[in-house]
């Protein structure tokens, strides 16, 4: 159906959203000739949205996250940010400006507090801020839903709930339009995923974030607004 509306004046058009990242026709081999992980892959991520990927072990989940985020570039096929060619783009600041990634491990640095380890990324991102870091460092900690007190704390002394949420806030701090998660809730309490999956909703649905998220958990699939499931290899 058209969307386009008459009135007197003019022709509005509705703004149909962008993806803001899209897989066309994404195939992936690590060697030359070797084995392909993904198939022919077709999505699109778009803005305000939450995304979980889902498949069994093996069936490429992290592998297409790294394509998402740049790490790697597909065999065959495109990933396009805002419709233009990862591949082709500077993906040194694609990865330090436009995505937030939170990995399994967290690669949080365990002897530096949770300021610092947020303000280190600040400094990576190359961005001028508005206000002092060590401000927007306690705001993101107050967005995490992590005590205040955390905030001069080290890494090695909070708890893996903790951990996550540092790892959350610090995928946030230069404030980019997408954030990518490999099993965020992966070894978290239920209520504590049910928080966690709360804070990717807020970001997307009321900061028009676009979420993506690896899960193996059914909860948090059932959770998201759509799920992207990657048959197994076998069967492809
Ligand atoms: N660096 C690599 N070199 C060669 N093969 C790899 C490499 N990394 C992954 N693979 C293979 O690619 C396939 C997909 O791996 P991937 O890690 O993407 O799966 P996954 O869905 O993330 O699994 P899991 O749920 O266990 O994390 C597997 O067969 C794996 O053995
Ligand atoms: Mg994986």
């Amino acid at each position: 159906m058209n969307t386009a509306i008459e009135t007197n004046t003019a022709t509005i058009v509705e703004p149909t959203t962008e993806p803001a990242l899209q897989l066309e026709h994404v195939s992936y081999s690590y060697s030359k000739g070797g084995k392909r992980v993904l198939i022919d892959k077709n999505y699109a991520f778009h803005p305000g949205t939450v995304v979980s990927i889902t498949g069994p072990s093996g069936a490429g989940k992290t592998t297409l996250l790294s394509l998402l985020s740049g790490l790697a570039t597909p065999t065959k096929g495109r990933v396009l940010h805002n419709g233009e060619d990862l591949a082709k783009a500077d993906r040194y600041r694609f990865r330090s400006h436009d995505i937030g990634v939170i990995f399994q491990s967290f690669n949080l640095l365990p002897a530096l507090t949770v300021a610092e380890n947020i303000i280190l990324s600040m400094d990576a991102s190359g961005k001028t801020f508005d206000r002092p870091k060590k401000q927007i460092a306690a705001e993101l900690i107050e967005k995490v839903r992590l005590q205040p007190e955390y905030l001069n704390e080290r890494i090695l002394h909070l708890s893996g709930g903790g951990q996550q949420r540092v790892a959350i806030a610090r995928a946030l701090s230069y404030d980019p339009q997408i954030i990518l998660a490999d099993e965020p809730t992966g070894n978290l309490d239920l209520a504590t995923q049910d928080d966690i999956m709360g804070i990717f909703k807020d970001l997307a649905h009321a900061e028009g974030k676009c979420v993506i998220i690896v899960t193996h958990s059914p909860e948090v699939a059932a959770q998201s607004d759509e799920v992207f499931q990657l048959a197994p290899l076998r069967e492809r």
